[in-house]
Protein backbone atom coordinates (compact mmCIF):
# COMPACT_ATOMS: atom_id res chain seq x y z
CA UNK A 1 0.00 0.00 0.00
CA UNK A 2 1.37 3.59 -0.89
CA UNK A 3 1.94 5.65 2.22
CA UNK A 4 0.22 9.02 1.98
CA UNK A 5 2.11 12.40 2.10
CA UNK A 6 0.51 14.88 4.33
CA UNK A 7 -0.30 18.64 3.78
CA UNK A 8 0.61 21.05 6.70
CA UNK A 9 -2.35 23.36 5.48
CA UNK A 10 -4.93 23.14 8.36
CA UNK A 11 -7.38 26.14 10.21
CA UNK A 12 -8.71 25.14 13.03
CA UNK A 13 -12.48 26.05 13.48
CA UNK A 14 -14.23 27.56 16.70
CA UNK A 15 -17.35 25.87 17.24
CA UNK A 16 -20.26 27.00 19.08
CA UNK A 17 -20.91 24.13 21.76
CA UNK A 18 -24.04 22.22 21.02
CA UNK A 19 -25.66 23.01 24.39
CA UNK A 20 -25.38 26.61 24.03
CA UNK A 21 -27.20 26.39 19.88
CA UNK A 22 -29.67 24.45 21.43
CA UNK A 23 -30.30 26.74 24.74
CA UNK A 24 -31.28 29.31 22.16
CA UNK A 25 -33.61 27.09 19.89
CA UNK A 26 -37.43 27.55 20.88
CA UNK A 27 -38.71 24.17 21.81
CA UNK A 28 -42.16 23.08 21.06
CA UNK A 29 -44.20 20.31 22.76
CA UNK A 30 -47.91 18.96 22.73
CA UNK A 31 -50.42 21.43 20.98
CA UNK A 32 -47.95 24.26 20.06
CA UNK A 33 -45.79 21.66 18.15
CA UNK A 34 -48.55 19.57 16.34
CA UNK A 35 -50.27 23.49 15.48
CA UNK A 36 -46.97 24.06 14.08
CA UNK A 37 -45.79 21.04 12.20
CA UNK A 38 -49.30 21.60 10.56
CA UNK A 39 -49.00 25.01 9.67
CA UNK A 40 -45.30 24.37 8.13
CA UNK A 41 -46.78 21.37 5.78
CA UNK A 42 -49.46 24.01 4.54
CA UNK A 43 -46.51 26.35 3.95
CA UNK A 44 -44.98 24.04 1.93
CA UNK A 45 -47.69 23.28 -0.38
CA UNK A 46 -48.92 26.87 -0.78
CA UNK A 47 -45.01 28.16 -1.78
CA UNK A 48 -44.39 24.99 -4.25
CA UNK A 49 -41.67 23.67 -1.97
CA UNK A 50 -40.26 20.86 -0.94
CA UNK A 51 -37.72 19.77 2.35
CA UNK A 52 -35.22 17.62 1.90
CA UNK A 53 -33.13 17.17 5.13
CA UNK A 54 -30.34 15.37 6.63
CA UNK A 55 -30.68 12.65 9.16
CA UNK A 56 -28.72 14.87 11.64
CA UNK A 57 -31.64 17.57 11.91
CA UNK A 58 -33.90 17.53 14.48
CA UNK A 59 -36.75 14.69 14.33
CA UNK A 60 -39.42 17.11 13.91
CA UNK A 61 -37.83 18.39 10.47
CA UNK A 62 -37.41 14.66 9.50
CA UNK A 63 -41.03 13.96 10.11
CA UNK A 64 -42.09 16.94 8.24
CA UNK A 65 -39.92 16.08 5.14
CA UNK A 66 -41.47 12.36 5.28
CA UNK A 67 -44.97 13.42 5.76
CA UNK A 68 -44.69 15.88 2.95
CA UNK A 69 -43.35 14.12 -0.16
CA UNK A 70 -39.68 15.56 0.99
CA UNK A 71 -36.81 13.63 1.65
CA UNK A 72 -34.28 12.26 4.51
CA UNK A 73 -31.30 11.39 3.32
CA UNK A 74 -27.30 11.36 3.18
CA UNK A 75 -25.53 14.06 1.35
CA UNK A 76 -25.04 12.30 -1.54
CA UNK A 77 -29.03 11.43 -1.48
CA UNK A 78 -30.70 14.99 -0.74
CA UNK A 79 -28.31 15.87 -3.56
CA UNK A 80 -30.05 13.52 -6.00
CA UNK A 81 -33.20 14.18 -4.69
CA UNK A 82 -33.19 17.94 -5.07
CA UNK A 83 -31.72 17.33 -8.75
CA UNK A 84 -34.46 15.20 -10.41
CA UNK A 85 -37.79 17.00 -7.84
CA UNK A 86 -39.51 19.79 -9.78
CA UNK A 87 -40.50 22.44 -7.17
CA UNK A 88 -39.45 25.42 -7.97
CA UNK A 89 -38.24 25.94 -3.99
CA UNK A 90 -35.97 23.30 -2.14
CA UNK A 91 -35.89 24.08 0.89
CA UNK A 92 -32.55 22.59 2.41
CA UNK A 93 -32.20 21.41 6.37
CA UNK A 94 -29.04 20.91 7.26
CA UNK A 95 -25.77 22.65 6.97
CA UNK A 96 -24.88 25.02 4.28
CA UNK A 97 -22.67 23.35 2.26
CA UNK A 98 -25.70 20.80 1.36
CA UNK A 99 -27.60 23.90 0.37
CA UNK A 100 -24.94 25.14 -2.04
CA UNK A 101 -24.64 22.00 -3.21
CA UNK A 102 -28.56 22.46 -4.16
CA UNK A 103 -27.99 25.57 -5.99
CA UNK A 104 -24.99 24.55 -7.57
CA UNK A 105 -26.93 21.55 -9.56
CA UNK A 106 -30.65 23.46 -10.16
CA UNK A 107 -29.42 27.56 -10.47
CA UNK A 108 -32.93 27.70 -11.61
CA UNK A 109 -34.55 26.66 -8.42
CA UNK A 110 -34.70 28.90 -4.97
CA UNK A 111 -32.73 27.08 -2.19
CA UNK A 112 -33.98 28.28 0.90
CA UNK A 113 -32.20 27.01 4.15
CA UNK A 114 -33.82 27.33 8.02
CA UNK A 115 -30.23 29.27 8.83
CA UNK A 116 -27.11 30.70 6.85
CA UNK A 117 -25.06 30.22 9.70
CA UNK A 118 -25.07 26.36 9.89
CA UNK A 119 -21.68 25.66 8.86
CA UNK A 120 -19.13 22.84 8.85
CA UNK A 121 -16.28 22.53 10.45
CA UNK A 122 -14.46 20.85 7.37
CA UNK A 123 -15.56 23.56 5.47
CA UNK A 124 -14.55 26.09 7.73
CA UNK A 125 -10.96 23.87 7.84
CA UNK A 126 -10.36 24.61 3.83
CA UNK A 127 -10.53 28.17 2.61
CA UNK A 128 -10.51 28.47 -0.59
CA UNK A 129 -7.58 30.70 -1.53
CA UNK A 130 -5.26 28.51 0.71
CA UNK A 131 -6.57 25.20 -1.01
CA UNK A 132 -5.95 26.65 -4.60
CA UNK A 133 -2.56 26.86 -3.17
CA UNK A 134 -2.14 23.36 -2.45
CA UNK A 135 -3.41 23.01 -5.96
CA UNK A 136 -1.16 24.74 -7.41
CA UNK A 137 1.67 22.88 -5.45
CA UNK A 138 0.69 19.54 -6.57
CA UNK A 139 -0.17 20.06 -10.10
CA UNK A 140 0.42 16.14 -11.14
CA UNK A 141 -2.50 15.29 -9.05
CA UNK A 142 -6.28 14.76 -9.78
CA UNK A 143 -8.26 16.83 -7.01
CA UNK A 144 -10.79 15.03 -4.87
CA UNK A 145 -12.76 17.11 -2.68
CA UNK A 146 -15.43 16.19 -0.10
CA UNK A 147 -18.92 17.77 -0.41
CA UNK A 148 -18.57 19.11 3.10
CA UNK A 149 -16.30 22.34 1.60
CA UNK A 150 -17.32 25.53 -0.15
CA UNK A 151 -18.62 26.19 -3.80
CA UNK A 152 -15.27 27.90 -4.41
CA UNK A 153 -13.33 24.88 -2.87
CA UNK A 154 -15.77 22.27 -4.96
CA UNK A 155 -14.99 24.60 -8.11
CA UNK A 156 -11.15 24.41 -7.89
CA UNK A 157 -11.68 20.51 -7.67
CA UNK A 158 -12.15 17.41 -10.27
CA UNK A 159 -14.21 15.86 -8.54
CA UNK A 160 -16.76 15.87 -5.45
CA UNK A 161 -17.70 13.10 -3.61
CA UNK A 162 -19.87 12.14 -0.64
CA UNK A 163 -18.67 9.43 2.19
CA UNK A 164 -21.11 7.00 0.53
CA UNK A 165 -19.11 6.62 -2.83
CA UNK A 166 -15.48 8.27 -1.57
CA UNK A 167 -13.58 4.69 -1.74
CA UNK A 168 -15.55 4.12 -5.35
CA UNK A 169 -14.25 7.47 -6.93
CA UNK A 170 -11.03 6.83 -5.40
CA UNK A 171 -10.71 3.24 -7.07
CA UNK A 172 -11.70 4.35 -10.43
CA UNK A 173 -9.32 7.30 -10.04
CA UNK A 174 -6.42 4.70 -8.85
CA UNK A 175 -6.88 2.31 -11.69
CA UNK A 176 -6.34 4.90 -13.90
CA UNK A 177 -2.99 5.21 -12.06
CA UNK A 178 -3.66 8.83 -10.76
CA UNK A 179 -2.21 10.18 -7.72
CA UNK A 180 -5.34 12.12 -6.06
CA UNK A 181 -5.22 15.40 -3.83
CA UNK A 182 -7.44 14.44 -0.93
CA UNK A 183 -9.53 17.61 1.25
CA UNK A 184 -10.50 18.52 3.75
CA UNK A 185 -11.12 15.29 6.60
CA UNK A 186 -7.94 13.93 7.01
CA UNK A 187 -9.70 11.15 8.82
CA UNK A 188 -11.59 9.96 5.90
CA UNK A 189 -9.03 10.65 3.81
CA UNK A 190 -7.05 8.12 5.95
CA UNK A 191 -9.58 5.55 5.36
CA UNK A 192 -10.13 5.73 2.07
CA UNK A 193 -6.15 5.49 1.32
CA UNK A 194 -6.64 2.25 3.71
CA UNK A 195 -9.45 0.87 1.25
CA UNK A 196 -7.83 1.52 -1.84
CA UNK A 197 -4.12 1.78 -0.90
CA UNK A 198 -4.22 4.77 -3.35
CA UNK A 199 -1.59 7.17 -3.64
CA UNK A 200 -3.00 10.37 -1.64
CA UNK A 201 -2.37 13.88 -0.32
CA UNK A 202 -4.24 14.94 2.49
CA UNK A 203 -5.57 18.40 3.80
CA UNK A 204 -5.84 18.15 7.52
CA UNK A 205 -9.39 18.98 8.10
CA UNK A 206 -11.34 17.34 10.79
CA UNK A 207 -15.41 17.04 12.27
CA UNK A 208 -15.26 18.82 15.34
CA UNK A 209 -18.13 15.72 15.97
CA UNK A 210 -16.88 12.83 14.82
CA UNK A 211 -13.14 13.66 15.92
CA UNK A 212 -14.73 13.43 19.53
CA UNK A 213 -15.40 9.88 19.44
CA UNK A 214 -12.34 8.00 21.75
CA UNK A 215 -11.00 5.06 21.07
CA UNK A 216 -10.54 4.01 25.17
CA UNK A 217 -14.08 4.36 25.97
CA UNK A 218 -15.23 3.02 23.20
CA UNK A 219 -13.06 -0.25 24.21
CA UNK A 220 -14.88 -0.43 27.31
CA UNK A 221 -18.18 0.16 26.12
CA UNK A 222 -17.57 -2.42 23.76
CA UNK A 223 -16.67 -4.73 26.51
CA UNK A 224 -19.61 -4.12 27.90
CA UNK A 225 -22.14 -5.49 25.45
CA UNK A 226 -19.77 -7.89 23.38
CA UNK A 227 -22.51 -8.96 20.99
CA UNK A 228 -23.15 -5.39 19.93
CA UNK A 229 -22.37 -4.29 16.34
CA UNK A 230 -20.13 -0.92 15.89
CA UNK A 231 -21.37 1.07 13.35
CA UNK A 232 -19.08 4.10 12.73
CA UNK A 233 -19.10 6.91 10.34
CA UNK A 234 -15.37 7.18 8.50
CA UNK A 235 -14.84 10.84 9.92
CA UNK A 236 -14.16 9.20 12.72
CA UNK A 237 -10.53 8.98 13.82
CA UNK A 238 -8.11 5.61 12.46
CA UNK A 239 -8.53 3.47 16.04
CA UNK A 240 -12.42 3.79 15.76
CA UNK A 241 -13.27 2.87 12.45
CA UNK A 242 -10.77 0.25 13.17
CA UNK A 243 -13.34 -1.14 15.51
CA UNK A 244 -16.58 -1.02 12.90
CA UNK A 245 -18.60 -3.55 11.83
CA UNK A 246 -19.81 -1.26 9.31
CA UNK A 247 -18.19 1.40 7.62
CA UNK A 248 -20.07 3.84 5.90
CA UNK A 249 -22.49 7.21 5.14
CA UNK A 250 -25.14 8.15 7.53
CA UNK A 251 -27.72 6.20 5.01
CA UNK A 252 -24.92 3.00 4.91
CA UNK A 253 -25.14 2.94 8.63
CA UNK A 254 -29.20 2.78 9.01
CA UNK A 255 -29.46 0.42 6.57
CA UNK A 256 -26.64 -2.03 8.58
CA UNK A 257 -28.53 -1.41 11.70
CA UNK A 258 -31.48 -2.78 10.04
CA UNK A 259 -30.42 -5.66 8.03
CA UNK A 260 -27.76 -6.98 10.70
CA UNK A 261 -28.22 -9.43 12.84
CA UNK A 262 -27.26 -8.20 16.17
CA UNK A 263 -29.69 -6.28 18.63
CA UNK A 264 -28.02 -3.58 19.90
CA UNK A 265 -25.85 -1.16 18.53
CA UNK A 266 -22.80 1.03 19.45
CA UNK A 267 -23.27 4.13 16.96
CA UNK A 268 -20.20 6.69 16.13
CA UNK A 269 -22.04 9.30 14.30
CA UNK A 270 -24.09 12.19 15.35
CA UNK A 271 -26.64 10.70 17.71
CA UNK A 272 -29.91 12.43 15.73
CA UNK A 273 -29.80 9.38 13.53
CA UNK A 274 -31.37 7.12 15.85
CA UNK A 275 -34.72 8.68 15.22
CA UNK A 276 -34.08 7.11 11.67
CA UNK A 277 -32.48 3.57 13.02
CA UNK A 278 -35.04 3.53 15.08
CA UNK A 279 -37.74 3.48 13.04
CA UNK A 280 -35.89 1.13 10.90
CA UNK A 281 -35.47 -1.29 13.56
CA UNK A 282 -37.53 -0.55 16.52
CA UNK A 283 -36.59 -3.70 18.52
CA UNK A 284 -33.32 -2.97 18.62
CA UNK A 285 -31.03 -0.55 21.02
CA UNK A 286 -29.04 1.64 20.17
CA UNK A 287 -25.97 3.17 22.42
CA UNK A 288 -23.91 6.56 21.38
CA UNK A 289 -20.50 5.88 21.25
CA UNK A 290 -18.61 7.91 24.00
CA UNK A 291 -17.04 11.19 23.29
CA UNK A 292 -15.13 11.81 26.72
CA UNK A 293 -13.00 9.37 28.59
CA UNK A 294 -12.45 9.59 32.23
CA UNK A 295 -13.14 13.25 33.22
CA UNK A 296 -13.24 14.27 29.38
CA UNK A 297 -15.55 16.87 28.18
CA UNK A 298 -17.13 17.32 25.23
CA UNK A 299 -18.14 20.03 23.07
CA UNK A 300 -20.58 18.41 20.54
CA UNK A 301 -21.54 15.34 22.49
CA UNK A 302 -22.36 13.37 19.23
CA UNK A 303 -24.59 16.15 17.85
CA UNK A 304 -23.68 18.72 15.07
CA UNK A 305 -23.57 22.52 16.58
CA UNK A 306 -24.73 23.43 13.00
CA UNK A 307 -27.24 20.72 12.73
CA UNK A 308 -28.78 21.62 15.69
CA UNK A 309 -29.77 25.31 14.22
CA UNK A 310 -32.29 24.22 12.46
CA UNK A 311 -36.02 23.88 14.11
CA UNK A 312 -39.23 24.48 13.81
CA UNK A 313 -38.88 28.07 14.31
CA UNK A 314 -36.55 29.06 11.73
CA UNK A 315 -38.49 26.75 9.01
CA UNK A 316 -41.88 28.39 9.88
CA UNK A 317 -39.77 31.92 9.47
CA UNK A 318 -38.06 30.68 6.08
CA UNK A 319 -41.45 29.87 4.81
CA UNK A 320 -43.40 32.51 5.51
CA UNK A 321 -40.82 35.51 4.62
CA UNK A 322 -39.13 33.64 1.54
CA UNK A 323 -35.53 35.16 2.97
CA UNK A 324 -32.24 32.81 3.87
CA UNK A 325 -32.22 32.01 0.10
CA UNK A 326 -28.59 30.55 -1.14
CA UNK A 327 -26.82 32.56 -3.46
CA UNK A 328 -23.59 30.74 -5.49
CA UNK A 329 -21.54 33.37 -7.53
CA UNK A 330 -22.40 32.43 -11.31
CA UNK A 331 -18.61 32.18 -12.45
CA UNK A 332 -17.62 29.50 -9.37
CA UNK A 333 -21.10 27.67 -9.96
CA UNK A 334 -20.42 26.32 -13.20
CA UNK A 335 -17.19 25.65 -12.69
CA UNK A 336 -18.00 23.69 -9.14
CA UNK A 337 -21.06 21.80 -11.10
CA UNK A 338 -18.35 20.01 -13.46
CA UNK A 339 -17.03 18.66 -10.53
CA UNK A 340 -20.51 18.17 -8.52
CA UNK A 341 -22.50 16.87 -11.64
CA UNK A 342 -19.22 14.14 -11.88
CA UNK A 343 -20.45 12.57 -8.59
CA UNK A 344 -23.81 11.96 -10.01
CA UNK A 345 -23.33 10.93 -13.06
CA UNK A 346 -20.62 8.44 -11.38
CA UNK A 347 -23.32 7.71 -8.76
CA UNK A 348 -25.86 6.74 -11.29
CA UNK A 349 -23.66 4.93 -13.17
P1 LIG B 1 -23.25 11.79 5.04
O1 LIG B 1 -22.99 12.09 3.60
O2 LIG B 1 -22.83 10.41 5.44
O3 LIG B 1 -24.68 12.05 5.39
O4 LIG B 1 -22.34 12.73 5.93
C1 LIG B 1 -22.48 14.11 5.96
C2 LIG B 1 -21.89 14.68 7.15
O5 LIG B 1 -21.77 15.88 7.29
C3 LIG B 1 -21.41 13.78 8.19
O6 LIG B 1 -20.90 14.47 9.26
FE1 LIG C 1 -19.66 19.08 9.35
FE2 LIG C 1 -19.17 17.30 11.22
FE3 LIG C 1 -21.38 18.78 11.35
FE4 LIG C 1 -21.11 16.83 9.48
S1 LIG C 1 -21.23 16.58 11.69
S2 LIG C 1 -21.89 18.91 9.17
S3 LIG C 1 -18.92 17.00 9.02
S4 LIG C 1 -19.28 19.52 11.49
Amino acid sequence: MNLSSTAPSTTSAQPPATATVDACQPHYTGLRRRAMIARIKRLLKERDAVLVAHYYTHQDLQLIADETGGHVADSLEMARFGDRHPARTLVVAGVRFMGETAKILNPEKRVLMPTLEATCSLDLSCPAEEFSGFCDAHPDHEVVVYANTSAAVKARADWVVTSSIAVKVVSHLMDQGKKILWAPDRYLGRYIQKVTGAEMTLWQGACIVHEEFKSQAMLDLIAKHPGAGVLVHPESPEEVIDMAHVVGSTTQLIRAARELPQDTFIVATDRAIFYKMRQGAPHKRFLAAPTGGEGATCRSCAHCPWMAMNGLHNLEQVLLRGDNEIHVDEAIRIQALRSTRRMLDFAGA
